[in-house]
């Protein structure tokens, strides 16, 4: 497997900049925040065996925001799952900040496409939640659920309920609630993909300006490869099933990044131009009837065995 890593930070360089194989990143004597090691994990349906993710190796820095996109089905989320501790690969190690993952953990706080917010608390209960847990006591979480919404710009809503809350605002306090558990890492699975466009332009701005201000390791899934490069460091992309590290970008934009700059724009085409012949592959292998010859997945025209109950068709 060849992993090319391409370094953005001179749009007109990119054609020019072919990398070594660099699946793994190290910062000299720096312990990586995250490393995935050799990571395989497949499925079990009715349909076979799929093959979901293949020899994945990634290290993540400490406080480094990366970006994971690729297309559907290619195991982006099953990916973050695995970090997450919530789902156990077939092969491979995870490590977070040196330890071996064996499970979910306090140290990784998952956020997703909805944010699970507990709908009989107000907006600052559910922020205190998890403090409440590690046995905070009620003044100094109090205090510490209102800096971090202070943080995501609700102070206002801190006494409103979850239903009195837009889309936006529930994934803002989705992130206050996780920044509150003062985790190692974020793990974000889509977490802006249902807002709109305009909701979603604020949250990258608050999300770029909490993470220059808390400096945390964010590990991002996005199917908007705008989103990518308006939020990340670097941005991998995952070829079609099984997925694997196809390459990775650098995107050397100053920050706060704003979606609709120039600069952001020209990054999305050169990016999507290599996730288009992903797309067109799992597209292709859909419309193909046989086994499709450019990625692994193993169609089948088959209808899957039904039991026999006696006077069938
Ligand atoms: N628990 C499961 N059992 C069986 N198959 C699964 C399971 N979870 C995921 N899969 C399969 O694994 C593959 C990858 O799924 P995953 O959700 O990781 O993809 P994804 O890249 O996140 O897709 P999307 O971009 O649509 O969210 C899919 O083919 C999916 O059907
Ligand atoms: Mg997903």
């Amino acid at each position: 497997m060849v992993t090319e890593s391409v370094g953005i930070g001179n749009i007109m360089d990119v054609e020019d900049v072919k990398v070594k194989s660099r699946a793994q990143t190290s910062v000299d004597g720096i312990m990586p925040k995250l490393r995935i090691q050799h990571v395989s994990k497949s499925f079990q349906s009715k349909h076979g065996l799929t093959y979901v993710l293949e020899d994945i190796n990634l290290e993540i820095q400490p406080g480094e925001f990366v970006c994971i996109v690729g297309p559907s089905g290619c195991g982006k989320t099953t990916l973050l799952n695995i970090v997450a501790g919530l789902e156990k690969a077939d092969k491979g190690e995870i490590w977070a900040n040196g330890s071996k993952v064996n499970g979910a953990g306090t140290d990784r706080v998952v956020i997703f496409q909805e944010a699970a917010l507990f709908p009989w608390l107000s907006v600052v209960k559910n922020v205190e939640f998890g403090l409440k847990l590690k046995g905070i006591g009620s003044r100094e979480r109090r205090e510490m659920a209102l800096e971090y919404l202070k943080m995501v710009h609700l102070s206002k809503f801190q006494h409103a309920h979850v239903h009195e809350l837009s889309g936006g605002m529930k994934q803002r306090v989705a992130i206050a609630r996780a920044l509150a558990m003062n985790p190692e890492m974020l793990l974000m699975d889509e977490p802006f993909s249902a807002l709109d466009a305009q909701t979603r332009w604020i949250l990258h701005y608050e999300l770029q300006n909490i993470w220059m201000k808390t400096k945390k390791t964010i590990m991002f899934i996005t199917h908007n490869i705008r989103e990518a490069v308006c939020l990340a460091d670097r941005i991998i992309l995952l070829s079609t099933t099984p997925g694997r590290i196809k390459c990775e970008f650098f995107v050397e934009l100053p920050r706060p990044r704003d979606d609709n700059d120039v600069n952001v724009a020209e990054y999305s085409t050169r990016i999507m131009k290599e996730l288009k012949s992903e797309i067109n592959k799992v597209v292709k292998c859909e419309m193909d009837t046989d086994s499709c010859v450019e990625c692994d997945i193993k169609c089948t025209t088959e209808e899957p065995a039904k039991t026999d109950i006696g006077g069938g068709i």
